[in-house]
């Protein structure tokens, strides 16, 4: 499978502990989240019921709560805190020029 990385928001956009919300082109969405200067890439869709992970909150340093109802999941490993079958999508990132960039498939 081919990767290419793919240009999204500034990373001063973002604060410590907070997520920020991004739709790319294909329409995917994700949700930013920068916690001791780790930054972090996730799918925004909660495995749950699909509700936006961005409004979630950080419990535990790095276990982001959804606040729909409460599921956790570890933002290192991208597993929740309560089933190892049940995650949520990790994307790496860099930073290039003050602009976060994504890693995806690429869409054939
Ligand atoms: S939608 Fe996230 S816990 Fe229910």
């Amino acid at each position: 499978m081919e990767f290419e990385y793919i240009k999204t928001i500034e990373v001063s956009r973002l604060t410590d502990g907070e997520g920020v919300y991004h739709k790319l082109e294909s329409g995917r969405e994700l949700a930013f989240f920068l916690i001791d200067e780790i930054l972090y890439a996730i799918d925004n869709k909660c495995p749950h019921m699909g509700m936006p992970l961005h409004e979630g909150s950080l419990v535990d340093k790095h276990v982001l709560m959804c606040r729909y109802h409460q599921w956790k999941f570890d933002l290192k490993t991208g597993i929740s805190t309560f089933a190892p079958n049940i995650y949520i999508k990790k994307y790496e990132t860099r930073v290039e020029d003050g602009f976060i960039f994504v890693k995806m498939p690429v869409m054939s």
